[in-house]
């Protein structure tokens, strides 16, 4: 780990602050608190706390049991829950650009009286924040605002009704707590101290909460009465720094430690140093930092009351997300180190743009005028798709530029008064349909202005005065105005009858008046349409870098069409797409595999799993080399494996040679140590979900390779050999029980892998249904009952095997297929049993053993009843 650029932050504050700073800017919501109550003094941080009744809209208000009250302060006491509706938001008004901590408390309390556990989704904006699982949480994030509003919101994900109890923004200075990418999320804020009081406003200005951490470590307390000097950037309280420790024994080390999940996490830790004793001349306090045994900083001394912080600019990570923070006495110290505060963050991106800042002022001033009570209308309009407004439509195909609302629809809404000013701020629509309203008034000549305007319905309303000239004359626009008696037309394509006259008349105005109009619109939308596609298939778009990616594996399209000579070679058609031959730096070869993404949802995950892919290495997995991510363009470059895979080697398709029983061994070894390495070494552990023949790549000098894993999950695997994309694999492949129960595991795997074995011990297609058991496990289990082994191995192999080697191997091929899977080995225990397999065929010496032998083999693995193979 990289992780040398450790500095010093000795900031000089240019206005020094005095202690006693206020709440300037604090926005502190009490959620539940009735209105009338609105507005107390919080004791004993002082602080002033407002009801939400104004900030949201649906929600009911609740308070916790009273059993509970005692161990909160009274913020937490009421809470706001959400029985209806899945998305509930609340939407709060902000400094743009300003550092600000957030905090949001969850404290259930059995305020419903249900004893339940909670189980929801807390979401900052657009993007997943957290998800509430556990009674008493706090979510805290430290986040730079790009608007003057931020919403959060609740969203149920299941049964279990969501629910809130405050919500604390507090602004913090520009400069503190900074990152590279994305936001802030608080894993801890430690004080050393035996106290067990925790400190928050008005000790710290910035209303952090210190909590005190000393527990059973080997630690001894040193504190101090004198003031420091904490008069940072930071700002941290007096007690938090009048307070440190030293380890007991003199050459200890000082150990913090703590976890990261998921174990790739990126983190931010700030480390708070003061000397609160007084040295005599002779002796030096002196130390190192380290994390993870990897010197980060040092050596260094702390200033004499005087508070300095230590931090990274750039995000740490640790092995297996097991972090350990040391604090190193060097050899010409006299003293050991000694800490007095740590702070730690992990980086959280939300990648999710909010939907284009006009278009939400716009839409909140149409729902505000027109008093739109609808449940969906809350959050953003646009994002998460999921959470699309009701009658709205929007263009989120950009990842890197701000949805926008391309469509509006509020016919039979019931809409009184006039054509609201405020539809001109959507300036992106397209389509705007109000008909079936109860509008009055005049046509407003705005609507005009909106150029990309291309329909407008406003029939079946009650409006009056004449159609605006600037309307009836715009190019391409599809006005309808049926159903106003008393509008008048001005221009002669408008059919204009008395006010007073037929009053059921319609007056369809045909804007798109002559036929060669109505030609020019369908030159145009062919146009559309042809430019359109043009530009998925071939333009090359500059979409703007989500920053979660690692830079340097990433391709551009175009790069993309260099390496493939402009997708000259086609490899193959893989799960997800085609497969190129192509090269990088000239030289390497690559596969490069492009997917195409239809739901925005898988393209997400796609880049979180590319991204946890490109981490993945290990010699018996195709490793990832790059990714291209372009708009449309989607792309996974693959190491090159020259021999194809292991189904056309068995079928024949290569037709060079025979494998012989020797390198098919080799082969499942390798094949299967993949496996393991993904169950085993990985942490999430990885379940590939589509182990098979087709899956198992074979390089220049026939090493196995297993492909495609990991990608499984957010991408449904196509092809007329899957089955439905909520249970993934191949059919015949697939685990019966996960088909059955749904229920995942890497025994599902296991099983796959038993099938695997069987092809390569029979050369049998998986499913024969000329066969007298069509599907390979029923029929092997069949000829082993028969006890005839001859049958079941691959003719071609001409029996020059050994024995005992495929006997084991078929044993364990049917153990692997255990109708139960927790009976089923590990791969570990397949990789150990294969490697007996080999060297069962390895010690025979190149001649063929009598079949008897196999009674000199041990069974080391108990039998599957479905097949109920009776091999001896
Ligand atoms: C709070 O701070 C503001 C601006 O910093 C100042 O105008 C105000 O007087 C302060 N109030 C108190 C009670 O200190
Ligand atoms: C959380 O759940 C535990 C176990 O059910 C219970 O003992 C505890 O009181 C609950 N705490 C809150 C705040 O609801
Ligand atoms: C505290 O330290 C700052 C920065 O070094 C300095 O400007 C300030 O005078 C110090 N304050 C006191 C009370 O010593
Ligand atoms: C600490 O280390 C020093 C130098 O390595 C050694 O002289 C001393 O005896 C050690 N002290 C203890 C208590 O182990
Ligand atoms: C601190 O870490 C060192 C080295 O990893 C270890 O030897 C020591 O026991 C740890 N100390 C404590 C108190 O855990
Ligand atoms: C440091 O000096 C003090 C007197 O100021 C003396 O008692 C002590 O032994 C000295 N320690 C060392 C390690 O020299
Ligand atoms: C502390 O860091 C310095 C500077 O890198 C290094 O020379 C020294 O060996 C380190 N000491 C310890 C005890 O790790
Ligand atoms: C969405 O906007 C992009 C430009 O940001 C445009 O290329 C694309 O065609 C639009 N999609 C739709 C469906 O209008
Ligand atoms: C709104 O409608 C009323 C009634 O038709 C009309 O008098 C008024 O001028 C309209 N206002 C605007 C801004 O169009
Ligand atoms: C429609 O508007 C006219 C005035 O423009 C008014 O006289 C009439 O009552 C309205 N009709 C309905 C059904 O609201």
């Amino acid at each position: 780990m990289e992780r040398h650029c450790l500095y010093i932050a000795t900031f000089l504050l240019i206005f020094h602050i005095v202690q006693a700073q206020n709440q300037t800017g604090f926005i502190s919501v009490d959620c539940g608190l009735p209105s009338r109550e609105s507005l107390y003094n919080s004791r004993p941080s002082g602080l002033t706390y407002t009801s939400d009744a104004d900030l949201i809209k649906s929600g009911k208000t609740g308070r916790i049991a009273k059993e509970f009250e005692p161990d909160v302060d009274k913020p937490i006491m009421t809470l706001r829950y959400f029985p209806d509706g899945v998305r509930n938001c609340y939407n709060l008004k902000v400094t743009r650009d300003t550092n600000y901590m957030i905090r949001a408390s969850f404290f259930y309390g059995n305020y419903d009286g249900l004893s339940a556990n909670p189980n929801f989704d807390f979401y900052f904006g657009p993007n997943l924040w957290a998800t509430v699982s556990s009674n008493d949480t706090v979510e805290e994030i430290i986040h730079v605002t790009k608007t003057t509003s931020l919403q959060v919101c609740l969203v149920k994900t299941g049964l279990s009704i969501p629910y809130i109890n405050s919500l604390e923004l507090r602004p913090l200075r520009k400069n503190m707590y900074v990152t590279q990418s994305g936001s802030l999320k608080y894993l801890f804020r430690a004080y050393l101290s035996s106290s067990g009081r925790s400190i928050r406003y008005p000790d710290d200005v910035y209303d952090r909460k210190w909590y005190p951490v000393f527990a059973r470590n080997p630690w001894k307390q040193v504190t101090t009465t004198l003031n420091v000097n904490t008069s940072t950037l930071y700002d941290l309280p007096q007690g938090v720094m009048a307070t440190a420790v030293t380890p007991l024994t003199e050459n200890a080390t000082l150990n913090i430690t703590w976890t990261l999940d998921p174990p790739t996490t990126q983190f931010y830790s700030y480390v708070h140093l003061a000397e609160l004793q007084t040295l005599r001349a002779n002796d030096t306090r002196e130390f190192n930092m380290t994390l993870n045994g990897k010197y980060s900083y040092g050596p260094y001394s702390p200033k004499a009351l005087k508070t300095e912080t230590i931090f990274d600019v750039t995000p740490g990570q640790c092995d297996d997300g097991a972090c350990i923070l040391q604090l190193v006495k060097t050899p010409r110290s006299t003293l050991p180190p000694l800490l007095n505060a740590v702070e730690a963050f992990t980086v959280i991106n939300f990648p999710q743009l909010e939907t284009n800042e006009d278009d939400v002022f716009g839409i909140k001033n149409i729902q505000d005028i027109y008093k739109l009570n609808r449940i969906s209308w809350q959050g953003d309009p646009c994002v998460p798709k999921t959470f699309l407004w009701d009658g709205l439509n929007c263009n989120d195909s950009d990842i890197s530029t701000p949805p926008i609302i391309t469509s509006l629809d509020l016919s039979s809404s019931g809409l009184i008064g006039n054509i609201t000013q405020a539809i001109q701020n959507l300036a992106h629509l397209e389509k705007l349909d109000l008909s079936n309203n109860n509008l009055v008034g005049e046509i407003p000549e705005f609507l005009a202005d909106i150029n990309s305007l291309l329909v407008i319905d406003l029939s079946r309303n009650n409006l009056s005065g004449s159609v605006p000239p600037s309307l009836l004359q715009k190019k391409g626009l599809k006005l309808n105005v049926e159903g106003n008696p008393h509008l008048l037309c001005t221009t002669g394509s408008c059919a204009n009858k008395e006010e007073g006259g037929n009053k059921k008349q319609s007056t369809v105005v045909p804007i798109v008046a002559s036929i060669i109009s109505i030609l020019v619109l369908i030159v145009a939308l062919v146009l559309f349409f042809i430019l359109k596609k043009k530009k998925s298939s071939s333009y090359i778009r500059a979409s703007a870098e989500p920053a979660i990616m690692i830079k340097n594996k990433r391709f551009t399209y175009s790069e993309v069409m260099i390496m493939t000579n402009n997708f000259q070679r086609i490899l193959g058609k893989g799960g997800f797409g085609m497969v190129y031959h192509g090269f990088v730096n000239g030289t390497e070869q690559v596969a490069v595999k492009m997917i195409s993404h239809s739901s925005s949802q898988g393209y997400k995950q796609f880049k979180a799993e590319v991204e946890l892919l490109l981490r993945v290495h290990h010699k018996d997995l195709v490793s990832l080399v790059g990714y291209c991510d372009e708009g449309e363009n989607l792309a996974l470059i693959y190491e090159y494996m020259a021999n194809g895979d292991l189904k056309e080697h068995m079928s024949g398709a290569h037709n060079r040679f025979i494998l012989n029983w020797g390198t098919r061994l080799k082969i499942v070894i390798e094949s299967a140590q993949g496996l393991e390495y993904l169950h085993d070494g990985c942490k999430p552990p990885m379940v590939h979900r589509d182990v098979k023949t087709t899956n198992i790549l074979l390089n220049e000098q026939f090493q196995a390779k297993l492909a495609d894993f990991g990608l499984s999950r957010s991408f449904p695997i196509e092809g007329e050999s899957h089955v439905s994309t909520v249970v993934a694999g191949t059919i015949g492949y697939l685990d019966p029980e996960y088909y059955r129960t749904n229920r995942l595991t890497e025994k599902s795997d296991v099983y796959s892998f038993g099938i695997v074995l069987l092809e390569v011990i029979t050369n049998q297609h998986v499913i024969d249904q000329s066969r007298e058991k069509p599907h390979i496990a029923e029929w092997v289990g069949l000829m082993l009952t028969k006890g005839d082994i001859n049958n079941i191995m691959d003719p071609s192999l001409n029996q020059d095997y050994d024995s005992a080697s495929v006997w084991k191997a078929v044993e364990l091929a049917m153990a692997c297929m255990n109708s139960s899977s927790v009976r089923r080995p590990s791969m570990s225990q397949v990789v150990a049993e294969l490697k007996e397999c080999l060297a069962y065929e390895n010690s025979r010496g190149g001649a063929s053993r009598d079949i008897d032998s196999k009674s000199s083999i041990e069974v080391s693995l108990t039998f599957g009843t479905e097949v109920n193979p009776t091999a001896r």
